[in-house]
């Protein structure tokens, strides 16, 4: 009777929550331990002036493009888009970190390979570490802007992702 009709109904439900409920997790592929004591938001967002979460939007082309000209002065003499290179190869860092975490990295990258368990665990992959490159926040948002922008066009084009880490894929 009406059990017969709401059960698959219940169970289609149950299973829905469930899998939403990972979606939140996207982000971050990894799980690092804590044993600094950050906070949850540090956790996944990182430690530097950037202390909330923020609204992004779509991509600013215009930002976008100020941002890789910084980007070809400040940060190509480390980082490829497709390669491995002094830094890890930037294509898809904004779909492996949360924009507010890259921030943070770009603008108080000591702290991060110090502090933060991902990025302690990025410079004991890399060995040099990042540096600080002085950037304005106004400035690294525009190259976020930019690291948006070639996630996207790397999934368009299918371009490959290169591991971050050597032995892992
Ligand atoms: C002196 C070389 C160097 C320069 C210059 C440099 N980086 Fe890096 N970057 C690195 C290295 C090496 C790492 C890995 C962490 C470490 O070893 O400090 C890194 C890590 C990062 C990460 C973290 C990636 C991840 O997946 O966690 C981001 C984002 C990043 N760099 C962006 C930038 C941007 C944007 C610039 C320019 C403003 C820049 N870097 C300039 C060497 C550099």
């Amino acid at each position: 009777m009406k059990l017969f009709k709401t059960l698959p109904g219940i169970i289609l439900l149950a299973f829905l929550i469930a899998c939403g409920g990972d979606k939140s997790a996207d982000k971050t592929t990894e799980k690092p331990a804590n044993p600094g004591g950050l906070t949850d938001f540090e956790m996944e967002n990182g430690i530097g002036p950037i202390k909330e979460k923020m609204q992004m939007g779509e991509i600013d082309a215009e930002a976008a493009k100020k941002g890789e000209a910084t980007f070809t002065v400040k940060c190509a003499l480390c980082h490829k888009l497709d390669e491995r290179f002094i830094g890890p190869s930037q294509r898809y860092t904004a779909d492996r970190r949360t924009p507010e975490y890259i921030l943070n990295m770009i603008l108080n990258p000591d702290e991060m390979t110090k502090s933060h368990p991902t990025g302690q665990k990025m410079l004991a992959e890399y060995k040099t570490p990042m540096t600080n490159m002085n950037l304005t926040v106004d400035e690294a948002k525009e190259v976020l802007e930019y690291l948006r922008l070639i996630a996207k066009e790397g999934h368009e084009k299918n371009i490959p992702a290169v591991p971050i880490y050597q032995n892992e894929q």
